[in-house]
């Protein structure tokens, strides 16, 4: 794991955007993985700025995100699919149906979670999967558990995501209790990992990701058997032991 100590959240959102940037100008056509949360928001905005401003190119570009809530209705404004749309998708020139996420609005989440992977293999593969870490050490969906699910499935939310999720909802009791999330093994197939950490709220489960142990305790904590991971932090992340 190769990791990057940043100042603040908007450097660590300039060089998340340019890590992407690079690959992008590499391949034209690549697959990138994009995640949600508070924490790619400033790296999304910095990449629809570099689309503006420097016509960084998205035409040819195709995309799986990493999770959905299940089960939501994709108009939801609180759905993956909307906070994509609304903080990428809709201000850079990708076409739609290059764009993927897993359906939180399907009859049949199993057969959705096998389709899911299908696409994936046969896509080629993901070049750069980005990701955030949950308070807990979740990747994905992929919540501590005595066993973690190699492929996309449908998952519990833990009581601690749920809590933490609230704040995008009105009403703690309107946070969906189930997901749909590539599997750790969908993760680790990725050719490389772009993992983002930002703020003091995560100090404690970056300890525990550097502790020097692989355990389903933190999931994020298999990223380590990954042979190209880099970690951008923020200072706040980082406790002084950390460092
Ligand atoms: C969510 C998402 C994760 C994300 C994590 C952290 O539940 N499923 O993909 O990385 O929580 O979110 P945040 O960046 O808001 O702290």
């Amino acid at each position: 794991m190769k990791r990057i100590i940043c100042k603040n959240y908007d450097e660590v959102s300039l060089l998340g955007a340019e890590i992407l940037a690079k690959q992008i100008h590499k391949n034209p056509q690549s697959i990138l993985g994009l995640a949600t949360g508070s924490t790619p928001v400033g790296m999304y905005k910095k990449l629809v700025e570099m689309h503006k401003k420097n016509g960084l190119d998205f035409s040819q570009i195709t995309t799986f995100n990493l999770d959905e809530y299940y089960p939501i209705k994709k108009s939801s404004d609180q759905s993956y699919d909307f906070f994509m749309r609304d903080n990428l998708f809709s201000h850079v020139n990708i076409k739609p149906e290059n764009i993927h996420l897993p359906n939180g609005e399907s009859a049949n989440p199993e057969e959705e979670c096998i389709a899911y992977e299908q696409m994936l293999a046969e896509s080629g593969g993901v070049d750069i999967q980005v990701l955030g870490i949950g308070v807990n050490g979740h990747i994905g969906f992929n919540e501590p558990e005595d066993e973690l699910k190699l492929a996309t499935h449908l998952t519990n939310l833990t009581p601690s995501t749920i809590e933490a999720n609230a704040r995008f909802f009105k009403n703690i009791k309107d946070v969906p209790t189930k997901a749909l999330t590539m599997g750790i093994g969908t993760i680790m197939k990725s050719k490389s990992i772009l993992l983002l950490i930002t703020g003091g709220n995560k100090a404690p489960v970056v300890k525990k990701l550097f502790s020097g142990v692989v355990t389903t305790d933190v999931p994020a904590s298999f990223l380590h058997l990954h042979p190209d991971v880099t970690v951008l932090l923020d200072e706040a992340a980082v406790t002084a032991e950390n460092r």
